[in-house]
């Protein structure tokens, strides 16, 4: 063990929720709380989905309201809360059409005039508002290093859903991406918790705070609060194992950072975590979340989870026994959502003593405080005439920007990339020509997968590339489908034909347990397919289209250029193009490690008997990784003072140079390592990380501020704390040691 002592520091998490609330605020909401009934108490925590008010012949259809059932909902059950879109994405005048109807109800027919909260998943931009600005998934948004983008991005996003009528976004997910199999890999920040922790403050900030119109906000929903992730066997919606430990070191730092920022709802993992379903789990909803971290906002479950406290993982022996458990966990709004069973079963629960009106009095008091702070009270409808700029130019030009950002670069021999104009191009693959495949899950459906309902004036990879080259130089055919041949045999004699292949490869839209998947490599046709046509002895330059990193090892060595684009949203083809004829400087950076082989999965904070002995540590490309068409040198680095003491600040500067002939974006990484500790310590760890732009032979001074927080860890008694002893700073090829004394 190291010599020195340890600290344990006092800057656990009490009371950092930021968002004050006033007295008066609270005792407005006093008031109102003593003015309900318990029914309609009750009433504020149910969650009903859309699709028990509307029909729909199909998905596609303009929903029709039945008011009689939304009269039952609202002024019957007093319902505080709906969700959803019952089928595909609205129009934003079908929207307006559908919050009308439901807030006049609210409004004029019921007591106490509280106005519903209408919540949908707004994953990537409005997904669910047709004619919205659809950006880069998470994933993406992670790869392109850059915060101040990614609040932009989440100000646009509630600027849309708000035009769309909407107050409530369940975005973003601050699950850690450290299961590479999981099918909701890219609805996160990666497999990085400092990486995490900063995207998912900036989005959260974005979304709650949004500055470009007044009242343009609309509440974040943190989620899936907590582990839901890791599941150990890589599927949807099955157990991970966590240890406190690991939870406090890795899993929870996000959240807490999102309730700093004054994140006002929350959303609670679907799963289980250590044999104990999340929403009957006391401890961490309850104890953690609400206590210790002082969240202020109300929780919600997730679809259908407390009845699955019953009817699937047989910890409730009835359904009545369920939502008992959940609500006395901590859970404030049951998103049933097909039916009013929760309601009438809360209401005998608290008439027989079984729940407390105590909890419900918590319960709706968190839930009026989200209503208030986010403006529903004084404006129930918005006044759309503010939201002139909604799926604008202004807009789009941001979420190329996020697309081109997020490009990685992983590979380019002899400098194959860019490629030069009058270049005659092959394009194949599964996800050359669909923009369904650059959007994935949560894209107009669900599931993404309705190619149909996308907009007619985006641009596919095909599409993008003979914009950009000609069309007489771009040739596509298709080749194979995801996972059968379609038409190999035709695209192989038309292919050596052409001077370069740009073979698109990876998944087709998936979202949640229907995008399980039981071997991570992609699949042999389509890696078959790579070998045929690289047998032609053609340059190729693959393109990767997907959720999650597909292992492609075999293919690896065949190609020329490889360019990451994980799911790079509407504008992603024009991107993909874009870096492949050099319009375009490559600058996303992987915010996780690809794997090599599909048993072979460390992430990139192993600890050191991972990389011990017989031991290697192996991957694809490690986190981090990301080439550009322009070289930046480091130099200088410097740490200031060399040695500090308990609380004191340290401060760390490096010069970096654009060396090369294109102007170019440089995410700047610092890595920090603790070298001996009383727990094993990563082998590295990112900690700060800023992007800056250098044309050719500028040079720039960046300067990170280092704090105490940086340098600590959950010890062996499971509590923050910091030891003295020798620490090393890493950023690029540099590194210096510091001692903390
Ligand atoms: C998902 C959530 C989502 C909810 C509402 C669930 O199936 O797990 O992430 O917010 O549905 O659509």
């Amino acid at each position: 063990m190291k010599k020195s002592i340890l600290i344990l520091l006092l800057f656990s998490l009490v009371n950092f929720s930021q968002i004050k609330f006033s007295k008066k605020e609270e005792s407005k909401i006093d008031k109102l709380i003593q003015k309900m009934t318990l029914e309609e108490k009750v009433g504020q925590m149910t969650q009903i989905t859309l699709g028990v008010f509307v029909k729909r012949e199909s998905e596609e259809d303009e929903p029709m309201i039945d008011l009689n059932k939304l009269r039952e909902g609202i002024v019957k059950y007093h319902i505080g809360s709906i969700l959803n879109t019952g089928g595909a994405a609205n129009g934003i005048k079908t929207w307006h059409k559908i919050i009308k109807s439901i807030e006049d109800i609210a409004l004029k027919e019921t007591r106490l005039k509280i106005p519903v909260l209408y919540g949908v998943d707004a994953i990537h931009g409005a997904n669910y508002t047709r004619g919205a600005t659809i950006f880069p998934h998470s994933i993406a948004l992670a790869s392109t290093r850059n915060k101040e983008l990614v609040r932009k991005v989440a100000e646009i996003t509630a600027y849309e859903t708000k035009a769309s009528g909407i107050p409530w976004d369940f975005n973003p997910v601050l699950g850690l991406g450290r299961q590479p199999l999981w099918s909701r890999f890219f609805e996160t920040f990666g497999e990085d918790v400092y990486l995490t922790k900063e995207m998912g403050k900036n989005y959260v900030e974005g979304l709650q705070n949004s500055s470009l119109a007044e009242n343009s906000s609309v509440l974040a929903c943190m989620k899936h609060y907590l582990g839901y992730s890791v599941p150990l066997n890589g599927k949807d919606r099955t157990p991970a194992w966590i240890p406190e430990r690991q939870l406090r070191e890795l899993f929870l730092p996000p959240f807490a950072e999102a309730v700093k920022a004054g994140v006002l709802t929350v959303m609670i993992n679907s799963s289980e975590i250590n044999g104990i379903p999340t929403h009957s789990n006391y401890h961490v909803i309850t104890e953690i979340l609400k206590k210790e971290l002082g969240f202020k906002g109300f929780v919600v479950s997730d679809w259908e989870d407390i009845k699955h406290l019953y009817d699937r993982d047989r910890v409730a022996d009835s359904p009545k026994e369920a939502v008992r458990m959940a609500v006395m966990a901590g859970v404030d709004m049951s998103m049933v959502p097909n039916d009013y069973s929760f309601y009438n079963y809360l209401l005998e629960l608290v008439k027989e003593g079984s729940v407390p009106e105590s909890r419900i009095d918590d319960a709706v008091r968190r839930i009026l405080r989200a209503k208030f702070a986010s403006g529903l009270f004084d404006e129930p409808i918005p006044d759309y005439s503010r939201f002139k700029k909604f799926g604008s130019r202004e807009f789009e030009k941001v979420n190329l920007q996020a697309a081109d950002e997020a490009l990685i670069l992983l590979k380019n021999k002899d400098k194959i990339l860019p490629l030069k104009k009058g270049t005659k191009i092959f394009v194949t693959g599964p996800t050359a020509n669909k923009l369904s495949v650059l959007n994935g899950g949560w894209t107009i459906t669900w599931q993404g997968n309705n190619e149909e309902l996308y907009p007619k004036d985006k641009l596919t990879i095909v599409e993008a590339l003979s914009e950009q080259f000609g069309k007489r130089n771009v040739t596509f055919i298709q080749g194979t489908a995801y996972d059968k041949d379609l038409n190999s045999a035709e695209a192989l004699r038309k292919a050596s034909s052409s001077d370069v292949i740009v073979l698109c490869l990876g998944e087709m839209p998936y979202c949640e347990t229907l995008g399980n998947i039981n071997n991570l490599e992609l699949p042999k046709i389509q890696l078959d397919y790579a070998e045929k046509l690289a047998k032609l002895g053609k340059p190729i330059i693959l393109v990767l289209v997907e959720g999650r990193p597909r292992v492609f090892h075999r293919i690896v060595n065949k190609c020329d250029g490889i360019l990451l684009a994980m799911l790079p949203g509407m504008e992603g083809g024009k991107a993909i193009a874009n870096v492949i004829s050099g319009k375009v400087n490559p600058s996303g950076k992987l915010p996780f490690t690809y794997p090599k082989s599909v048993n072979g999965f460390t992430t990139y904070d192993y600890k050191p008997m991972e990389n011990f002995d017989a031991n290697k540590f192996e991957c694809e490309y490690p986190f981090g990784y990301g080439l550009s068409y322009t070289n930046f040198k480091y130099t200088n680095l410097k740490l200031s003072p060399k040695k500090i003491k308990l609380n004191d600040t340290l401060t760390v500067s490096v010069l970096v140079k654009n060396t090369g002939e294109r102007t170019g974006k440089e995410s700047v990484d610092l890595y920090l390592t603790d070298l001996y500790g009383s727990v094993s310590r990563p082998n590295k760890q990112l900690k700060r990380f800023r992007k800056i732009f250098l044309r050719p032979g500028e040079e720039k001074r960046v300067e990170f501020k280092i704090t105490n927080d940086d340098l600590s860890f959950i010890g062996r008694g499971n509590k923050r704390i910091v030891e003295t002893g020798k620490f090393l700073v890493k950023i690029s090829n540099l590194k210096l040691e510091f001692l903390l004394n």
